[in-house]
């Protein structure tokens, strides 16, 4: 099921047989000369609703959290970030929002290097504050957060790797903008030249230095490699990968 487009009687017929969620957490900030700006919100999209298909009476997804924090981005127009602060409480609105209903198990798919600090500093604020309320503190259900970040699964890294033997890159990637053209394959941006081939690596910081060390955007990337057919591939993989978890953090 996808809640977006479930009914309230849906979700509680739902919390009947299951106290799981699966959330796709994202970024909304650049991604090189032909990568699309919704990059990293949407590939985890993808690839949760790939894994509902697959399984529609084991997997609720929930609406993607599709602004994350993209400070260092903010160099390149389009880009919208949340400061950690705010990214933590609004993780612990939605994990509240959810509680309340009986959720007890939360799956975090999340599409963007740049998240990964906060999502786990958020997951430590929201137990922390938990775990100081002492109203019903033996009682009530324990509550179990997890991320996943799509690309770690081994054999996602197996494919991309043999995808794309050079110029993946860490930044505006070859694997995620090929998930993308798959996705909006009318929008793909095969046209686009780039040079460097493929894009200079180094360290990153804020938004005015990563604009200068990587003036188009990418990271050791050769994204003209991207397309569709590499997309549709990397997504089941990742959907069966994703599907197997979920069943196991659901049981
Ligand atoms: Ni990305």
């Amino acid at each position: 099921m996808l809640l977006p487009v479930s009914t309230w009687p849906d979700i509680e017929a739902w919390l009947k047989k299951s106290r799981t969620i699966v959330i796709p957490i994202g970024s909304m900030e650049q991604h090189g000369p032909n990568g699309f700006i919704g990059t990293d919100a949407i590939c985890p999209e993808v690839i949760a609703h790939q894994a509902e298909r697959l399984a529609p009476d084991e997997m609720l997804v929930g609406p993607t959290f599709a602004v994350g924090c993209a400070q260092h981005h903010l160099g390149f127009p389009g880009t919208i970030t949340l400061r950690p602060s705010t990214m933590i409480a609004a993780m612990a609105d939605w994990t509240e929002s959810l509680m309340r209903h009986g959720f007890e198990r939360i799956y975090w798919l999340n599409g963007h290097g740049g998240n990964v600090a906060t999502i786990d500093a958020a997951f430590a604020e929201i137990h922390a504050h938990r775990s100081f309320d002492p109203r019903g503190a033996d009682n009530r259900p324990g509550l179990s957060l997890k991320r996943r970040n799509w690309w770690d699964f081994v054999s996602v890294m197996n494919l991309c790797n043999q995808l794309y033997p050079t110029g993946h890159g860490s930044h505006a990637t070859a694997s995620e903008v090929s998930v993308t053209y798959h996705a909006y394959p009318d929008r793909a941006r095969p046209e686009v030249q780039m040079s460097p081939k493929i894009a200079p690596t180094g360290t990153i910081s804020d938004a005015v230095s990563y604009r200068r060390d990587f003036p188009d955007g990418r990271i050791g990337s050769d994204p003209t490699q991207s397309n569709a057919d590499d997309g549709a591939r990397i997504v089941a993989v990742a959907a069966e990968a994703v599907l197997e978890e979920v069943r196991r953090f659901a049981a």
